[in-house]
């Protein structure tokens, strides 16, 4: 079974905001919806725009590159429903945002 794994501290994901960090040759977004972390994929389904690079509001990133929108709990795209991004499990551990990926 996937174990959960140090991505980020807490205090690297501002509130109302998101971040990339690579975790060997995966491309994880981290968002932080009101003190609650959520964990995507970082590549858009369109083309490959980076998810943790788009403006977050609510639970609703918009990609940087053509602004497909996505829900952040659920990975799906609020743009093209049939489309979406896979989530992780996400743990607060003290200061660590851990993922199980
Ligand atoms: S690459 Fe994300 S909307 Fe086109």
């Amino acid at each position: 079974m996937a174990e959960f794994v140090r991505v980020a501290g807490v205090s690297d994901v501002p509130m109302g905001s998101g971040r990339v960090f690579e975790v060997g040759d995966r491309s994880i977004a981290i968002f932080n919806v009101d003190g609650s972390f959520f964990a995507t994929d970082n590549t858009c389904a369109h083309r490959g725009g980076p998810l943790g690079e788009g403006e977050l509001e609510g639970e609703v990133v918009t990609c940087p590159w053509h602004s497909w929108e996505y829900n952040v709990r659920t990975g799906i795209s609020l743009t093209t429903p049939s489309a979406s991004v896979k989530t992780y499990d996400v743990q607060v551990d003290g200061e660590d945002v851990k993922v199980r990926l």
